[in-house]
């Protein structure tokens, strides 16, 4: 069978299981981001147990409760990842989906095992920042899995029409950048975040990601406004984007201007930082959509004109 006649069956069972992952990985990264922002990265000492066990819930108070339930939420979503993983192999008919389901089970792993470095290595913020970049890239794709499990993706495999996208800056590329863009500042973030590197990189970077992700938004919208998927995609960054400058802004002032002096993490800190960490893995997650969904609805102009001749011959 070649990749392209591949088709899966629509099953709905999986589907929701895949979207009940994505929800949950999305509160992991939230109480993830409660661990960094109530300064509770060493709360518990240890790795893999807790206080010397790897089975006893410690009492769940102070920075415990964050750097324990962390952990617990993790080991949940590890959990299901396993069995994401299994049920891909048993029941998706698209062997690249189902090397899918096996990068996941990686990525989990490796997610877990940057998560204890953190623990034993006492915070260096590179292994803090990858632990960082791998939570949101895992996050994304639990969302794109999700997409591709869905009824509009796999009944209208085989209908599609692709429209032409062509020039040395075409949409497709367009839609990775904004990927990369977006992941420029997760890395620079971080970096900030967990004290490895200035803020000026996340500054530019800022303006830079705007330019980008607006450029590539509206281009979305105004070219290709009529492909669903695009459309919904486009706005989507362009919503996220404004709510995420404006949490910028607001994690600025509460971490750093008001916030530099505090004795203990302040809860509008904690807050304006956790959904600045929030909406940027949302924001992620949109602008892998945006290029998935590009790459799927668009050709250059001149493997149409090839395909369509391939058609009447
Ligand atoms: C699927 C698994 C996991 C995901 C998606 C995940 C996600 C996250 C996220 C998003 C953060 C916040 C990063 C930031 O604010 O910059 C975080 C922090 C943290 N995570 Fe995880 N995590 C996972 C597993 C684990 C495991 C198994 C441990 C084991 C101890 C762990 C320990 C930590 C610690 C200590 C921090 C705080 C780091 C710091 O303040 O520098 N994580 N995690
Ligand atoms: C496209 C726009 C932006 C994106 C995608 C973005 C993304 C991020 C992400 C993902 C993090 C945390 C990474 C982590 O540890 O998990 C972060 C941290 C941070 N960002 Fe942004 N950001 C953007 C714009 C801004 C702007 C405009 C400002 C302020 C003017 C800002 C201020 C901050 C601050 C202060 C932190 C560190 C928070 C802390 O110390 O807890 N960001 N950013």
């Amino acid at each position: 069978m070649s990749s392209s006649t591949q088709t899966a069956q629509y099953n709905p069972a999986y589907h929701r299981f895949t979207l009940i992952l994505a929800i949950c990985t999305f509160l992991l990264i939230i109480a993830g981001a409660l661990v960094t922002s109530n300064d509770a990265g060493l709360a518990v000492p240890d790795w893999p147990t807790s206080f010397g066990s790897l089975y006893r819930i410690p009492p769940m108070v102070g920075g415990i409760k964050y750097e324990h339930g962390h952990r617990m939420i993790a080991e949940f979503v590890g959990l299901l990842t396993i069995i994401l993983a299994v049920w891909t192999q048993r029941k998706d008919a698209r062997s690249w989906m189902r090397k899918l389901g096996w990068f996941m089970l990686l990525l989990v792993i490796i997610q877990g095992t940057l998560g204890g470095l953190t623990v034993k290595m006492r915070l260096p913020w590179y292994i803090s920042t990858a632990h960082a970049m791998v939570a949101q890239t895992f996050f994304s794709l639990t969302i794109l899995m999700t997409v591709f499990a869905s009824r509009r993706w796999i009944e209208t495999t085989r209908t599609l029409t692709r429209q032409p996208d062509s020039g040395s800056l075409n949409f497709r590329n367009l839609a990775l950048l904004t990927v990369l863009a977006v992941y420029m500042q997760l890395f620079f973030g971080a970096g900030f975040r967990h004290g490895g590197l200035h803020f000026l990189p996340h500054l530019i970077g800022a303006c830079i990601a705007t330019l980008i992700l607006v450029w590539a938004s509206f281009t979305g919208l105004l070219r290709f406004g009529a492909i669903k998927p695009i459309r919904g995609a486009s706005i989507a960054i362009l919503g996220l984007l404004v709510i995420q400058l404006l949490l910028g802004v607001a994690a600025y002032m509460t971490r750093v201007v008001w916030g530099k002096d505090a004795v203990q993490p302040r809860p509008s800190m904690v807050a304006t930082t956790v959904a600045h960490v929030a909406v940027g893995a949302l924001l992620l997650a949109h602008c892998f959509m945006l290029a998935v969904q590009a790459y799927r609805n668009l050709a250059p102009a001149a493997g149409l004109a090839a395909d369509q001749k391939a058609v009447v011959a």
